[in-house]
């Protein structure tokens, strides 16, 4: 996503044309990966839908680890992923960079919030297992 807002802000005002169009192709394809891994961890994992029924039975805040990868993370980083899938069908109908780079901007922003960082409290650990 970086690449791909840097590559744009430095093509400013200039349409999208064909061959300029594959930064903000792969980072549409990176995010859709993530998107299925995390389908995979929410529906299959401990942590993804099995938090959002015991979020409801504990009545827990949001602002728990139940409430953020409950709902929070899921919400957020869906909205981001979509985010960045118009940002991609814009680039395709040749809008301009600048537009393309702002939405991309948008769901980078979106994702930093939505990360677990290890200051959030209910966060993950950088280095997992450790
Ligand atoms: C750009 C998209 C995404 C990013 C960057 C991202 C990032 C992360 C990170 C860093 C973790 C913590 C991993 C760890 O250290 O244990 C995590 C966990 C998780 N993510 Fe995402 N995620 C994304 C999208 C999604 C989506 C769309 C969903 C659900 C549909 C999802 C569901 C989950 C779940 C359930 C966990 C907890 C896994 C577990 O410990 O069982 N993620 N994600």
């Amino acid at each position: 996503m970086l690449y791909a807002i840097i590559k744009g802000f430095q093509a400013g005002e200039r349409k999208v044309d064909d061959k300029e169009r594959c930064p903000y192709l792969i980072a549409m394809v990176v995010a859709h990966i993530q998107l299925l891994l995390g389908l995979g961890l929410y529906f299959m994992g401990e942590n993804g839908l099995t938090a959002l029924d015991s979020l409801f039975d504990a009545g827990a805040s949001l602002l728990s680890s139940l409430g953020f990868f409950g709902i929070i993370h899921f919400v957020l980083m869906v909205t981001a992923i979509t985010v960045i899938t118009k940002a991609h069908s814009l680039a395709k109908k040749n809008a301009t960079h600048r537009r393309v780079v702002h939405l991309m901007l948008l769901a980078l922003l979106i994702i930093l919030a939505a990360i677990p960082w290890p200051f959030y409290g209910y966060g993950r650990g950088f280095f997992p297992g450790t």
